[in-house]
């Protein structure tokens, strides 16, 4: 007997877990962003996404490797303004183009930078972290997450506006920093904001700047670059979504809606809120948007980063 079988269905994506891939180390601002994002978008897909860290070389490494991955869907990168910008000045063999080998897919984050030091670290304000960073130039640090990541070149413009070159020391990301900071092992790092939050609250470190216009709500008592005596240090960064290039449309359009909803979900709202993170609105969130944002970013650090290199 030969009974007839309906073919199956083809069932949409997607149909088993998703890797995420985080260019730097846990606990840091990218892997903090990927998870609460990411925790929702799994509930939406209706499939797990794992978070893999992938460290070095200022989240280059990873980069490359979501750049060769298959275009399926499967893996996927949170990268930021150094990965998908930063990193084309000043990585000359970079082995990947954040607009020609990716798909971008949504932004999630943007994050505002500020000024950090040990909590022992002598100056008082921005004023004095300047005079003191000036006189002793060869004798201070700053932790940063590598070449072309935000913190590294975050505190390049930083060093370029008082025209210091203090010793800079690399770490696999923000998070490991961060501890050296708390510890007291590093004087000094440009971080982004969701990184910092926590640790101010609990005065395990200082702050002395946001580099903003505006203040921002999850730290009321911390002044921007400007009130502090330094204006021309502005910066802040962005988080954002990337599929290797040649994923469907129909893939993307599903990672990206899932992102948006992310995005709207009260829960993920506050917690970003709370880190002071900046949620992109509606217009920002789109694929197209974050292209040009690549393309500008890129345009905008190129003269900025290339005589460095
Ligand atoms: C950076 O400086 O690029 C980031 O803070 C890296 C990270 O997420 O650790």
């Amino acid at each position: 007997l030969c009974a007839f079988v309906a073919p199956a269905k083809a069932q949409t994506y997607p149909t088993r877990s998703i890797t995420m891939i985080v260019p730097f180390a846990a606990g840091g601002p990218t892997d903090v962003i990927a998870r609460i994002v990411t925790g929702h978008m799994a509930q939406t897909l209706g499939q797990s996404v794992i978070i893999e860290n992938v460290v070095g070389a200022g989240g280059t490494t990873a980069t490359t490797r979501a750049a060769r991955a298959a275009n399926d869907g499967y893996t996927l990168i949170t990268g930021h303004m150094g990965t998908h910008a930063a990193s084309v000045p000043l990585y000359p063999k970079l082995a990947y183009h954040p607009e020609k080998d990716f798909e971008p897919i949504a932004l999630l984050a943007g994050t505002p930078i500020l000024i950090l030091a040990r909590k022992d670290f002598p100056p008082k304000d921005l004023n004095e972290f300047v005079t003191y960073v000036k006189a002793n130039a060869e004798k201070v640090n700053a932790a940063h997450a590598g070449v072309g990541s935000v913190s590294h070149v975050s505190c390049e413009l930083l060093h370029s506006i008082l025209d210091v070159k203090p010793v800079s020391v690399p770490f696999n990301g923000t998070g490991p920093a961060m501890n050296a900071l708390v510890g007291g092992q590093v004087d000094y790092m440009c971080d982004q904001i969701v990184n910092a939050v926590p640790q101010i609250n609990a005065g395990t470190i200082k702050a002395y700047a946001i580099a903003t216009p505006q203040r921002n709500p999850s730290l009321p008592n911390v002044p921007t670059t400007a009130e502090a005596g330094l204006p021309k240090f502005q910066a802040q960064a962005w988080n954002a979504m990337f599929a290797p290039k040649g994923t469907s449309a129909a893939i993307v359009a599903s990672l990206n809606a899932a992102a948006s909803k992310a995005l709207d979900d009260e829960n993920v709202k506050k917690r970003l809120l709370e880190l002071g993170s900046v949620i992109p609105a509606a217009a920002e969130r789109t694929p197209e948007a974050l292209a040009t944002l690549v393309k500008n970013e890129i345009a905008k650090w190129t003269p900025v980063l290339k005589p460095a290199t």
